[in-house]
């Protein structure tokens, strides 16, 4: 079983591939729209971008004025993605991000996590250090994978390890990894433990199946009032 990272340092370049040729069709169809619209709707001036991949989710906010800065830590999606477009990327791995201590704190308007989220206890630490991140009445938002999807025939819905087996990919990916499933009351529970106030629990659909196509989840840190 591969490392996180070490299997998205693998599948990189066939992820970019995959990417470009629109071979996701719930991407193209419903999430993408979907965390855009999350994320705008806040006027967010400044937007981290966690885990942005080659980012794609970067150059759509910039064309809507947004400023953004993308972290990744596979070298290849942060070289592919200064290669696409202006923004700032850095290379820096969840491990890292949580340590880091370069930007001032609150920062940002809004942190995003777009279906980057696998880890256990690195999630709840990145959730935690992400209020750092953001100033007092900041967002977060995550786009996770819904839990009713990976709820196979048989499956208790308890969270728990599950091993990747890129069966919802077009293309022969290799390198699988352990990702931790959590249901959608253990999301809320560590959004609340991390401190972290819900705002928003939204379930985009497939518009062909009808069926969730993610769980988005939108967040302000606890404590600080709502602002609309
Ligand atoms: C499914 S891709 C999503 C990428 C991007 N957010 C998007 O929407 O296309 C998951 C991303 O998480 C990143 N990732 C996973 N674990 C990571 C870690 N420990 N540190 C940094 N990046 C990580 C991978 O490199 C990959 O780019």
């Amino acid at each position: 079983m591969a490392a996180i990272l070490e299997s998205w340092e693998a599948n990189a370049r066939q992820w970019i591939e995959v990417l470009d040729a629109g071979e996701l069709e719930s991407r193209r169809l419903a999430t993408n729209g979907s965390v855009v619209h999350a994320i705008t709707r806040w006027r967010p001036g400044l937007v981290l971008d966690a885990g942005c991949g080659e980012g794609w989710l970067c150059r759509a906010l910039r064309e809507l004025g947004i400023d953004t800065v993308g972290v990744d830590g596979v070298p290849e999606l942060i070289h592919e993605a200064r290669m696409r477009g202006e923004g700032h990327y850095e290379l820096l791995t969840f491990e890292e991000l949580v340590r880091q201590a370069q930007w001032p704190a609150a920062y940002f308007d809004l942190v995003v996590f777009n279906f980057c989220l696998y880890e256990k206890e690195l999630t709840r630490n990145l959730l935690q250090s992400a209020r750092r991140w953001v100033f007092p009445s900041g967002r977060l938002v995550i786009q996770t994978l819904h839990p009713f999807v990976a709820l196979g025939t048989g499956r208790p819905y308890e969270d728990g390890w599950q091993v990747e087996s890129w069966a919802g990919l077009p293309r022969a990916f290799s390198h699988p990894y352990k990702w931790y499933y959590r249901t959608i009351s253990s999301w809320l529970d560590l959004l609340a433990e991390c401190g972290w106030q819900l705002v928003q629990m939204e379930e985009p659909l497939h518009p062909k199946t009808g069926r969730p196509a993610s769980l988005l989840i939108t967040a302000q840190k606890a404590g600080q009032g709502h602002r609309h």
